[in-house]
């Protein structure tokens, strides 16, 4: 996706930054490919770097046309934030936005790749949007397990809708070994990953490998 790495350092850690280098390499010719994705990122909180970074990593973007980014907060302070920061690090302009007090679209184009990123004020642990209903490429999290660890019905959902040789990327493992087993996700590249790109130091990056 070529994202502005000056501006990147700018939001991370230096040993993030680094991560992020060392995770740039080990997927260097391990891509995930699709031309139409959708990605669900709960409890993103005013976060709009991380996940662009990772699909900055991971996607094979010769294939890739559109990719719907699912946000959800409790909170809604991450609309004030999303259209300044997507401005900055894409270092793309006309940039569409609507923009208000509790939900955000913004929508831009990144080497023939129609991004559109929706953020939904919602408590997901109550109710999941009914976007996510007919699946998801890609859940993403970081920093949420606190908050969603006690949440079975969560956890299955997620490790359901997940789309078949879909990707599931989390900062804490996201759950039980015998569980990402049972819902046929295996790891994606390398057992152990540079960790620091996370709040828990634990990343782990599975494939749903059935559905
Ligand atoms: C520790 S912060 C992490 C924010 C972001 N992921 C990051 O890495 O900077 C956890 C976020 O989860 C949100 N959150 C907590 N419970 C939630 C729920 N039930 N539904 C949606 N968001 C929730 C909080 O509002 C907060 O923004």
């Amino acid at each position: 996706m070529a994202l502005n790495l000056e501006e990147i350092k700018k939001y991370l850690y230096p040993e993030e930054f680094n991560s992020y280098l060392s995770l740039m390499k080990i997927f260097e010719n391990n891509k995930y490919s699709k031309s139409n994705i959708t990605l669900f990122y709960p409890g993103c909180g005013a976060d709009v770097v991380n996940p662009l970074l990772f699909l900055d990593i991971l996607l094979d973007w010769k294939n890739t046309r559109a990719i719907t980014l699912i946000y959800a907060d409790t909170s809604s302070i991450a609309p004030m934030f999303i259209g300044e920061t997507v401005d900055k690090i894409t270092g793309v302009k006309n940039v569409v936005k609507f923009i208000s007090e509790d939900e955000a679209h913004i929508s831009f184009t990144i080497n023939n790749c129609r991004i559109t990123l929706v953020y939904i004020l919602a408590d997901v642990l109550q109710k999941l949007p009914q976007i996510l209903d007919k699946g998801f490429d890609i859940y993403f999290e970081r920093a949420f397990e606190i908050f969603r660890a006690d949440e079975a019905m969560f956890i299955r959902y997620v490790l359901e809708h997940v789309n078949k040789n879909g990707l599931l990327i989390s900062d804490c493992g996201f759950c039980r070994q015998d569980m990402l087993k049972k819902y046929g996700f295996v790891d994606f590249g390398p057992k152990k990953l540079p960790s620091e790109l996370g709040l828990y130091n634990t990343l782990k990056i599975y494939k749903k490998e059935k559905d």
